[in-house]
């Protein structure tokens, strides 16, 4: 009885895989590592003094992914493994679209050849556009600005679909808000490739010296303070929504979507200073234009997860900077 990660080398893979083991599940993983490194897995393993299996494979290798399902007695899967990157999805978006929606047409189809149909998949909030109201629920409208944005809201409907052909299929669709922060031991975390485009890897690197100063993206939106509203998560709480969600796998849901976020709003300028509150680092940052596709506020509902799955955000921002931050300054160049 083991649970497949897919992507589980990246930043919320090697998270979740942490939360997995301590739990009790064996696990195997699979990533062609193309974004990330295989040292988070044995960091992985160091932190909770067990291990798991590793495959250096590539989802669009199909027959490797095959092999891997022969070899193991996989109860469901986890799939974060995808290209994440909006302004290179903008660039190369056959890649993406190759890589995201390829990748996970290959998983399910494996998946299916060996009658493994429990699934839980990385969405993202971006499905919801520029919402009309807030906060979002899960019922609200979608629409895709990018093409990274636009793989996701195809998978969820592929898997939709999949759902609606053998109501079997169990899958949870998991969108996530906007996951920061690290593991408290701060020997795993985020370790973007080149430099950050999201705000606190932005942040940590200006703090540990890499970066000279953060542009903050736009100071005319309509929001208190002028500057963007997003939900932030804490990573680890984000993992911990894995396993509430392969709970309720376990209890045969069919298909089902949870927002995973905190409910909480913060702008660019308040997470700046929750920063520096919890660190103690000056950030020094500078007004810039607004960022081509930014919207002004997102946050979530996310009562429908602690409702259905008893999931709720445990960490406030101070955690999630505090953490980051203790990351970042243990690991100043990543792994
Ligand atoms: P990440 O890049 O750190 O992890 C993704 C992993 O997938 C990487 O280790 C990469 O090497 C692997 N991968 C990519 N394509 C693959 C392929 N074809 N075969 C095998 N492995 C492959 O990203 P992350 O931040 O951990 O995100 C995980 C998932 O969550 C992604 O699907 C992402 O789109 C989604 N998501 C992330 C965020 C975020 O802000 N980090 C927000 C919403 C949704
Ligand atoms: C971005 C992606 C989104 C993706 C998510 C997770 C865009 C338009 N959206 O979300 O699709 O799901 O990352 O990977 O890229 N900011 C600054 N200065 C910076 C960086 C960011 O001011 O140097 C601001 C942004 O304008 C935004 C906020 O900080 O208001 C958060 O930005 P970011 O971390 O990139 O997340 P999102 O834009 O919400």
């Amino acid at each position: 009885m083991e649970i497949l990660v897919t992507g589980g080398a990246g930043y919320i893979g090697c998270h979740t895989c942490l939360e997995l083991l301590q739990a009790g599940y064996d696990l195997v993983v699979v990533d062609n590592l193309s974004n990330s490194k295989q040292a988070s897995l044995a960091r992985v393993e160091r932190l909770t003094g067990k291990s798991l299996t590793f495959y250096p494979i590539d989802l669009l290798d199909k027959a490797a992914l095959s092999s891997v399902f022969a070899r193991h007695t996989i109860t469901a899967v986890i799939h974060f493994a995808g290209l994440k990157s909006v302004n290179e999805s903008v660039a190369v978006p056959l890649l993406y679209y190759q890589n995201n929606l390829t990748g996970t047409i290959n998983l399910c189809q494996v998946m299916q050849q060996h009658n493994v149909k429990n699934l839980v998949f990385s969405s993202s909030a971006t499905v919801y556009g520029e919402p009309a109201s807030l906060p979002i629920t899960e019922d609200f409208p979608r629409s895709a600005v990018n093409p990274y944005g636009r793989t996701k809201l195809i998978i969820e409907d592929i898997l939709m679909d999949l759902h609606h052909a053998d109501a079997a299929w169990n899958i949870i669709l998991l969108r996530y808000f906007n996951p920061v922060g690290a593991h408290t031991s701060g020997q795993i975390g985020e370790d973007p490739n080149g430099i950050p485009n999201n705000l606190m890897p932005f942040i940590t690197q200006v703090a540990v010296g890499r970066l000279p100063e953060l542009a903050v993206f736009g100071n005319d939106y309509h929001t208190p303070d002028g500057t963007a509203v997003r939900d932030y998560i804490h990573v680890v709480d984000l993992a911990q929504g894995h396993l509430a969600a392969l709970a309720k796998l376990a209890q045969q849901p069919g298909a089902a979507i949870y927002n995973l976020g905190t409910g909480r709003g913060y702008s660019v300028l308040e997470v700046i200073h929750a920063f520096e509150q919890a660190t103690g680092q000056k950030i020094p940052y500078r007004q810039a234009p607004r960022r081509p596709g930014d919207v002004a506020s997102v946050y979530a509902d996310a009562s429908k997860a602690f409702q259905e799955m008893g999931w709720r955000a445990q960490k406030g921002i101070s955690e999630m900077c505090r953490d980051a931050w203790n990351w970042q300054s243990h690991n100043p160049n990543g792994y």
